[in-house]
């Protein structure tokens, strides 16, 4: 079943679009930035450090964490999620603290059969708490090309966003008593791994082992972020002129695209699902006029 002529014309795809990688200028280099913890040679550094792919395969799926760990900042990274059959796997690329009370901004693509759309799965953990989940169909085909996913993490909000269009806003509440991520360092860490009972269509999709192994690529990691080391905290200044993440906010027309992902590709969110919380919902959807 591993043989090129055995695999179908869906899992066939994965093999030609693994050619046309290497056209990619980038600034950053994954040797200098990130440590792959997972998966032994499943997880590989390309071209000079410029790109990186994870594997997944019916033995193990890997992953890779950041060497600096952040206190806010933007961070940017391009993905070209796994194609073809994907149905079952999930990338999940978030940021993370240690420990019970951890913070955590999640990002998790949840692949799907041939030409049925990912779900992009989105949470926010506060001192060890998540149940925030927001899911997205996405606008575009996250297998054909790389596109950008960021996070923006300052002392007022959280800002998730997809080829810089913000799909998600969590603002700081603290004030009014709901925990906001602020003083725990988080790395950020990217894995590829199947998880098919729950992953695709609610787990009725299962991960079809003949399309392996399943492959996601990444390039361009930016971190324009504070930096934590144990002697000292430093941070990169602005991200660029247009998105300073220090004071990035949501202007008018910020706001008017993050309806437009709400309106029309936003296909599950927390806020609105009164039967889940029947004690009264999480108190920041009460709060925070984006939920
Ligand atoms: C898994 O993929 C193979 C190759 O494309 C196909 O022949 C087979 O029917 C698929 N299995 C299932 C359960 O869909
Ligand atoms: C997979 O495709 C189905 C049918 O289009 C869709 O309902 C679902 O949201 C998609 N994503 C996942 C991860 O199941
Ligand atoms: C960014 O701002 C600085 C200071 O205001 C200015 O000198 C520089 O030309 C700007 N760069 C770009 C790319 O706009």
């Amino acid at each position: 079943m591993t043989t090129l002529m055995g695999v179908s014309a869906s899992c066939r795809l994965i093999i030609s679009l693994s050619l046309t990688l290497f056209f990619i200028a980038s600034a950053a280099n994954f040797h200098d930035d990130i440590d792959i913890t997972w998966g032994d040679h499943r997880a590989k550094i390309l071209n000079k450090g410029k790109m990186l792919s994870l594997s997944l395969d019916q033995v193990s799926g890997s992953g890779f964490q950041s060497k600096a760990e952040y206190l806010f900042g933007r961070i940017d990274m391009q993905i070209k999620l796994v194609s073809g059959n994907s149905a079952g796997t999930v990338t999940a690329y978030y940021l993370s603290s240690l420990g019970l009370n951890h913070d955590e901004i999640d990002f998790e693509f949840l692949g799907n059969l041939s030409g049925e759309p990912y779900t992009v799965h989105t949470n926010v953990y506060t001192q060890g708490k998540g149940d925030r989940e927001q899911q997205f169909h996405l606008w575009f085909d996250p297998t054909k090309h790389f596109h950008t996913y960021s996070i923006v993490w300052n002392p007022q909000s959280i800002i998730f966003l997809v080829d810089n269009i913000p799909v998600r806003v969590f603002e700081n509440n603290e004030a009014r008593g709901v925990p906001f991520p602020q003083s725990q360092p988080m790395r950020v860490y990217s894995s590829l791994w199947s998880a098919d009972q729950w992953a695709t269509r609610g787990g009725l999709e299962k991960t079809n082992w003949s399309c392996a192994p399943f492959k996601a690529y990444y390039s361009n990691f930016k971190a324009a972020a504070c930096t934590v080391s144990a002697s000292s905290s430093s941070c990169a200044s602005l991200y660029n002129n247009e998105t300073n993440w220090e004071t990035l906010g949501l202007d008018a027309d910020s706001r008017r695209r993050l309806r437009w992902v709400q309106k029309y590709y936003m296909i599950y969110n927390y806020c609105k699902d009164y039967k889940r919380f029947p004690q009264g919902r999480p108190r920041e959807c009460r709060l925070s006029r984006f939920l």
